[in-house]
């Protein structure tokens, strides 16, 4: 079976490293998807079928692996946000052979860049057999998932060549909100008929490209915190705990760096334990209800000697942070928040001299279980 590539898109041009090109991709990803699934009267546009199935539904059931089930984290805030239907995110691995009790009207949906994560099928294969309805939610027209699931949304994020999944998690993200906002919509939900997404997309890709322009800046706090350490935390609360989670996969696995994300009031209940002088904890700060709280965080692991790097929303930002977002919607703010942790990432595994787009012991696409 084979995928068309594009050859244009695929190449790496003037990029040393896939990762990097696809990292500065998101902002025309965002405008891409924006085109794609808006009308010009700024109507969100998604297949009928899927809306009123997904409409039916009690409860949502996302299913991933990797870097696809932090996404499915951060759509859940998205989804329940605005169509009022529960969501369950699991692990396909662990769902596939321990499914829980689900509720009378699920509705699945399979977030996968590849649409072919062999763990993801396991689920999908079970799903059929029980004749219940599911999205997958696929970088890949054609793929395994897309072809056996009941319907099919695209990510449109063009070929991602490098190992480690960034465009992907975001246009991941973004195609999340454009369901829940159709779905939100069709139910007649306030806060989905009030969210003007198209415009917020619009946002996003403006901080996105303000935030790539700056790299050089990430760079050199990749420099001077990320060079040698052999351990590192992330750390959030709400949207940005799920951010928090994918910035330290990002981390760690192309950079090596045993890095952990955690919920942010959470690591003193333990592994505050490894806190000690030097030790990266970068901190994420985007939730209105808790940003004070974490800047508490923040004091007992500085007061343990940790180096912090905080990623803050302009509106809750002081002179000493490090890097300073731009506002946009909270339920939102992941696909701005994650592009400083995915440049991180990627400048620490540079800086050492690592191959980025092929880490060792990993594979784009897992085909076994
Ligand atoms: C592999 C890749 C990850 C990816 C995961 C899920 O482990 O290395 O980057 O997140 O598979 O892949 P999928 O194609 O289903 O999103």
């Amino acid at each position: 079976y084979l995928v068309n590539i594009d050859p244009n898109s695929a190449s790496k041009g003037t990029y040393e490293f896939y990762m990097l090109k696809e990292i500065d991709e998101q902002p025309s990803v965002m405008r891409r998807l924006s085109k794609e699934y808006f009308n010009d009267d700024a109507d969100v546009k998604v297949d009928a079928n899927i809306v009123q199935s997904v409409a039916q539904s009690d409860r949502i059931y996302i299913l991933a692996a990797g870097t696809s089930y932090h996404a499915g984290l951060v759509g859940k805030n998205i989804i329940e946000k605005y169509t009022d239907i529960p969501v369950e995110v699991g692990i396909a691995s662990e769902f596939g052979y321990h499914f829980p009790k689900l509720s009378k009207k699920p509705f699945f949906i399979f977030l996968s860049q590849s649409g072919e994560t062999a763990d993801s099928r396991v689920v999908l294969k079970q799903v059929n057999q029980l004749g219940l309805p599911s999205l997958t939610i696929t970088n890949v027209a054609g793929s395994t998932l897309s072809r056996e699931a009941t319907y099919t949304m695209l990510l449109k994020a063009g070929p991602e060549i490098a190992v480690a999944s960034t465009k992907a998690y975001t246009a991941q993200v973004a195609v999340q909100a454009i369901l829940a906002k159709a779905v939100g919509e069709y139910l007649k939900i306030a806060a989905a008929i009030d969210f003007d997404l198209k415009r917020q997309l619009a946002l996003v890709a403006e901080g996105m490209q303000e935030i790539v322009d700056g790299k050089e800046k990430i760079n050199s706090l990749a420099k001077k915190y990320l060079a040698t350490t052999r351990n590192a935390f992330y750390i959030g609360r709400g949207v940005d705990y799920a951010v928090a989670l994918e910035g330290a996969l990002k981390l760690k696995e192309v950079s090596y760096i045993q890095t952990e994300g955690f919920a942010a009031a959470e690591l003193k209940h333990g592994t505050i334990a490894l806190i000690e002088k030097g030790v990266p904890v970068v901190t994420l700060i985007n939730d209105p209800a808790t940003a004070d709280l974490t800047r508490g965080n923040i004091q007992e692991v500085e007061s343990r000697g940790a180096n912090v790097i905080t990623i803050v929303a302009k509106k809750f930002a002081k002179a000493t942070d490090d890097i300073i977002l731009p506002d946009v919607d909270y339920y939102l703010s992941p696909l701005v928040t994650v592009v400083p942790a995915q440049l991180l990432a990627y400048y620490a595994s540079k800086n050492k001299g690592l191959d980025v787009d092929k880490p060792r012991n990993l594979a784009k696409s897992v085909t076994v279980e």
